[in-house]
């Protein structure tokens, strides 16, 4: 039996997906909580399927690296979490989607791209836009929309730098995640992958045989020119990375502020001591976790914590509960920018583990540096309860973020 830190479960609790949190930075009040509930539950998807619904943080890492859990949503009996991504089995979804051998043949592709060196290198670059984000937000000041002024374009802006997407056409690739990440139906979803997808097969043509410094110029003139991934293979590619790159960052800027906002005594020690900025970025990755709902299907039988997940069962992982247990973290649900906040699993684990965290690591510490330092007087332009948050079921972060100096 795989070893777990909690003892044997009491009885687990079944509830529907997706659940809406009450406050945009807490887990939905109806999730099991770590430590009193078992850590796992059942959870009842739109379709009537009824999956394992992970809490445990032991029990996630344990499943997470597990050979018989996999990612591959082409499986017939992989969970469909939204009505919109009715047709996922029919989309081949590189990394994220597919499974080892293929997976870490993918990704052996992009970890130059995105290693600690390539992006220390990054960092200046990465100053001089937040620099004339703030300088543009500033001179038309003194209100702005946070998420539309600072915390969307700092990350589109540089993803595109980065995989060699023209900025010039952010608007069509954001809208598009945007509809991917929130549409309400499958069609409309679908037609949105496909735009996306068409705009980046253009994108990636025109790259033949002309050398470039974007990744996606790499990869079209080395890997798919021998013949190491083939053109669709690379477009889903570009596409996930695109999408990855803007949207989960954005929302932890703007969700980052609005909860440091909310706690200005947490504020008032960031800014006093800027050393403590890597900290604080991993405690709010934890207390935040936006990527909630990472999901899986078992090809074997697992036990864990007592239970047997069978082959063919989905399983769905509870990101905000399982980064608040109590046997990993004390007092889980305060934010404590001086707390370790390591081994939580805001960029998952195992195998799949965010591609992209040195990224976001360093686009996070950079933004929240330099938006506090620079506006000491930052602050909410609306009541904390007015500020529209993402409803369940997708990345959690904030529609706009009314603030004022
Ligand atoms: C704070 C921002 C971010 C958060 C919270 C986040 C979260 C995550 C999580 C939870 C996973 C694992 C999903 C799973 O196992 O099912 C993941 C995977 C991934 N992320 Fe991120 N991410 C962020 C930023 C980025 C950025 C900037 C990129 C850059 C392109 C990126 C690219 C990816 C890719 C390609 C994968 C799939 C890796 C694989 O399957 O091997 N992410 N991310």
């Amino acid at each position: 039996m795989t070893e777990t830190a909690h003892d044997a479960p009491s009885t687990p609790t079944s509830l529907a997906w997706p659940q809406e949190r009450t406050c945009p930075y807490d887990p939905p009040p109806a999730y099991p909580a770590p430590g009193e509930d078992a850590p796992l539950n059942r959870m009842r998807l739109f379709d009537g399927r009824e999956v394992w619904f992970v809490t445990g943080h032991a029990e996630a890492r344990a499943l997470l690296t597990d050979p018989r859990i996999s990612a591959d949503r082409q499986r017939a009996d992989f969970p469909v979490l939204m009505p919109r991504n009715r047709d996922q089995r029919t989309i081949q979804l590189p990394l994220l989607g597919t499974d080892d051998p293929r997976h870490n043949e993918q990704r052996r592709m992009l970890i130059p791209g995105f290693g600690l060196k390539k992006i220390a290198a990054l960092r200046d670059d990465i100053q001089r836009t937040v620099d004339t984000l703030l300088d543009r937000m500033l001179a038309a000041g003194p209100e702005a929309d946070l998420v539309a002024a600072y915390a969307l374009p700092l990350p589109s802006t540089v993803i595109s730098a980065l995989l060699g997407v023209p900025y010039a056409d952010h608007e069509l690739f954001e809208r598009c995640s945007r509809t991917l990440l929130l549409a309400g139906t499958a069609d409309e979803t679908n037609a949105a992958r496909e735009e996306l997808r068409a705009y980046l097969r253009g994108l990636l043509d025109a790259k033949r045989g002309i050398p470039g410094d974007g990744l996606l110029d790499g990869l079209v003139n080395d890997q798919l020119a021998d013949g190491r991934v083939d053109r669709e293979e690379l477009v889903m590619m570009a596409l996930l990375l695109l999408v990855a790159g803007h949207e989960t960052t954005a929302n932890m800027i703007s969700l980052g502020t609005y909860a440091l906002l909310q706690r200005p005594d947490q504020l008032a020690a960031l800014r006093a001591d800027p050393e403590l900025m890597p900290g604080a970025v991993e405690e709010l990755l934890r207390h935040l976790s936006i990527a909630d709902g990472m999901m899986r299907v078992a090809t074997g039988d697992v036990e864990v914590a007592g239970v047997t997940i069978r082959a063919g069962e989905g399983v769905v992982f509870a990101t905000p509960s399982i980064n608040r247990d109590p046997a990993v973290y004390a007092d889980p649900d305060a934010l404590d920018i001086r707390r370790s906040a390591r081994h939580h699993v805001a960029f998952g684990y195992g195998v799949h583990q965010c591609l992209g965290q040195n990224l976001a690591r360093a686009e996070l510490e950079i933004a929240f540096s330099s938006l506090f330092a620079r506006i000491p007087t930052l602050r909410l332009a609306v009541a904390p309860d007015e500020v529209r948050a993402k409803p369940g079921g997708t990345v959690q972060g904030l529609f706009a973020l009314p603030v004022t100096w």
